[in-house]
């Protein structure tokens, strides 16, 4: 295996020395590729950036299929890989490495997506990196804003609610996790209770949009709990209970029932997010200033969430820094740069039987927990 390359890139940047690393996403219901380059002084770009959503293949049964998930990964994403490659317009010999999801996820797909990843590797003479997705989505930011550790993550997701403080690249302390249900699960689950489309935490968020939220009173679950973890199944029951007990639902009831979810959802998570914040500002004795509050995940590009935390940082004095929502929700983009990040640091190569892990949670001292990388999970 090769030792890291380091190549010049060329137009604008061409001063620069960057090394660029070719990513593979497959460990749910997107298939991706990108390639990233990562320069010297720390900051990166995208050269390209390809994902084919699987949403109309699962469409039917309400949720991702394992079987269909990995049969479609097959079938498209040596042609997705192809795209990353002319879209940023270099052959092989320039990568510096190839980083592939090995985990957490569905094991049919992450099989589909590393095997690709040690082929390319070995018939290139590429240093492999079998990547943690909920890694890679802790440091996008770093590719997005140029930002390094130490900051507090919120990772929302269909798999995954959990608070990180992100102490350095390869160094992660899970404050938090939830205890049940994660919330774009909650979100997905609402939509299906109210015969609203999937996924569903759009179809949720648009229903939401003119309806009241005053008019059911649901429970904030955790609310004023010392520890900051989440519980999403209460709310879930509760707002089956209202539904219920009016149904059928017009128009207008499917509106005030979204809007109340949402709202309540929304509270909830910042108020376990302002405890987050308060022991990281204990730990580190830092000015507010210093102290960043960094989202990611699908749920991430929630309007009602993002004002919550928006107003939460604001009332804190610190920094709030949100992804792109094409960043924040599944890509291969975050893959490729977590793998830059290794490559960098010298942390790896992996070896071409590196395994794939359907649970692999971030934080290995933490107990072990539904959301923290369970069998199975989305991430
Ligand atoms: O991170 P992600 O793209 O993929 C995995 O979980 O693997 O997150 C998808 C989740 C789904 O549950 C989806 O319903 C939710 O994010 N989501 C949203 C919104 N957009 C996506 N939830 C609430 N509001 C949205 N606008
Ligand atoms: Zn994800």
């Amino acid at each position: 295996m090769t030792s890291p390359r380091t190549i010049e890139a060329s137009g604008l940047d061409g001063e620069v020395p960057e090394r660029l690393v070719l990513g593979i996403e497959t460990s749910c219901d997107e298939t991706a590729a990108a390639v990233v380059a990562r320069r010297a002084d720390g900051t990166g770009r995208i050269l390209s950036n390809v994902v084919r959503s699987q949403w109309e293949a699962h469409r039917a049964y309400g949720g991702v299929v394992p079987e269909i998930a990995a049969r479609a990964h097959v079938e498209c994403l040596d042609e997705i890989i192809g795209a990353a490659m002319d879209e940023a317009g270099i052959g092989w010999s320039a990568l510096g490495g190839v980083a592939a999801t090995a985990g957490p996820g569905l094991v049919g797909g992450l099989i589909v997506g590393l095997t690709t990843a040690k082929m390319i590797a070995l018939v290139h003479d590429l240093p492999l990196f079998a990547i943690n997705h909920l890694e890679a989505h802790a440091l996008t930011v770093g590719l997005t804003d140029g930002l390094r550790p130490p900051y507090l993550l919120l990772l929302v997701s269909g798999g995954h609610t959990q608070l990180i403080d992100v102490l350095d690249v390869g160094r992660y302390d899970r404050l938090g996790t939830t205890i049940d249900d994660a919330l774009g699960e909650a979100f997905d689950k609402t939509a299906k209770l109210l015969g609203l489309g999937f996924p569903g935490g759009p179809a949720v968020e648009a229903a939401a949009r003119d309806g009241d939220a005053r008019r059911f009173a649901l429970p904030r679950p955790m609310v004023g709990r010392p520890e900051p973890n989440f519980s999403f199944a209460g709310l879930k029951t509760a707002v089956r209970t209202a539904a219920t007990a009016i149904a059928p639902l017009s128009e207008r009831d499917v509106a005030d029932i979204a809007a109340a979810f949402e709202t309540t959802a929304a509270a909830a998570v910042a108020d376990r997010v302002r405890r987050a914040m308060a022991l990281v500002e204990s730990r580190r004795q830092a000015p507010p200033q210093d102290h960043v509050l960094v989202v990611a995940g699908g749920v991430a590009a929630n309007v009602r969430l993002r004002g919550a935390l928006a107003q939460l940082a604001t009332a804190g004095g610190w920094r709030l820094a949100l992804p792109p929502i094409a960043l924040c929700t599944d890509n291969a983009a975050m893959v490729a740069w977590a793998g830059a990040e290794r490559l960098t640091r010298g942390d790896g190569p992996d070896r071409l039987d590196a395994p794939v892990r359907a649970r692999w949670p971030l934080d290995p001292r933490s107990a072990p927990a539904l959301g923290s990388g369970r069998l199975g999970a989305k991430a």
